[in-house]
């Protein structure tokens, strides 16, 4: 990931991506209170949850205003608000920062909506480089019946319907789904993801993730991270949910 800029900073960047469904949020959750369970100072922030662009992000999705380009736009502002108030000054503070979706999330969909593959990625230039980059590898149709067994309506966006791929939205949804699963793919070796075979169990899974983060920056933790009392960092700009 020659991307990025380097994290130097005592505080430790872990992010997850795959596609919808794929199981990021389950193991991040669990990922998340395993660290915290060892003293260590923990935050969480989300894809799209930046308070700044919230109403027009609402407002573009209710009338189907967005474009593929201010659609990329609106999620890199999102990002970038969350990055400079939330996540960089965490990181300085010494926390550990669990990403649930990152950079990766907009190089994989906005590609698979058409934007440049270079122009992305130059937009997300500023971002922090993740510490570790866990990428769950699912089958399309392992999560799209993950997704259909536990959830309302596929929306608009989500089944990317906006690309008039399909005028079914669950055939909208599983053709898009294929297209954000091609560019992560192509991208795991290039960006160092840790590559999780999301068809396991959960437990499994976990299993993996905490065996990883022992050997890739355990260390690190051990000698540099800040420590709270209660493992919850609070405080910082609300941008984001604390867990
Ligand atoms: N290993 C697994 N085996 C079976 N079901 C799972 C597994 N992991 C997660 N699930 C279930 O699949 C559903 C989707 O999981 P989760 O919300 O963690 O995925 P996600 O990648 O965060 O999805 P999204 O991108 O939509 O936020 C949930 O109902 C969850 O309980
Ligand atoms: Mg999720």
């Amino acid at each position: 990931m020659s991307l990025f800029v380097p994290n130097r900073n005592h505080g430790k960047l872990i992010i997850v991506e795959g596609i919808d469904g794929s199981g990021k949020s389950t193991q991040m959750l669990l990922l998340s209170r395993w660290l915290r369970s060892q003293g260590y100072a923990v935050a969480f922030s989300e894809w799209n949850s930046s308070p700044l662009v919230r109403q027009t992000t609402r407002r573009g999705k209710k009338k189907e205003m967005f474009t593929p380009t201010t659609f990329s736009l609106i999620h890199a502002t999102d990002f970038a608000d969350r990055s400079e108030s939330y996540i960089l000054p965490l990181l300085r503070a010494g926390a550990i920062v669990c990403a649930d979706r990152y950079a990766f999330t907009a190089f994989a969909r906005d590609v698979a909506r058409g934007v440049s593959r270079r122009w992305v990625r130059n937009l997300y230039r500023f971002a922090i480089r993740p510490d570790l980059a866990f990428y769950f590898r699912v089958p399309l149709d392992v999560a799209i019946q993950r997704i259909l067994g536990g959830r309302d309506a596929i929306k608009y966006y989500e089944a990317g319907m906006d690309l008039g791929l399909s005028r079914d939205v669950e055939e909208s949804f599983r053709i898009f789904q294929g297209r954000i699963l091609d560019e992560y793919e192509a991208m795991a070796e290039e960006m160092g993801f840790r590559v999780i075979d999301a068809s396991l169990s959960i437990e499994e899974q976990q299993q993996q993730m905490r065996q990883i983060v022992n050997e890739t920056i355990g260390e690190h933790l051990k000698a540099g991270v800040l420590r709270s009392p209660e493992g919850e960092v609070n405080g910082a700009a609300s941008a984001t949910a604390v867990l």
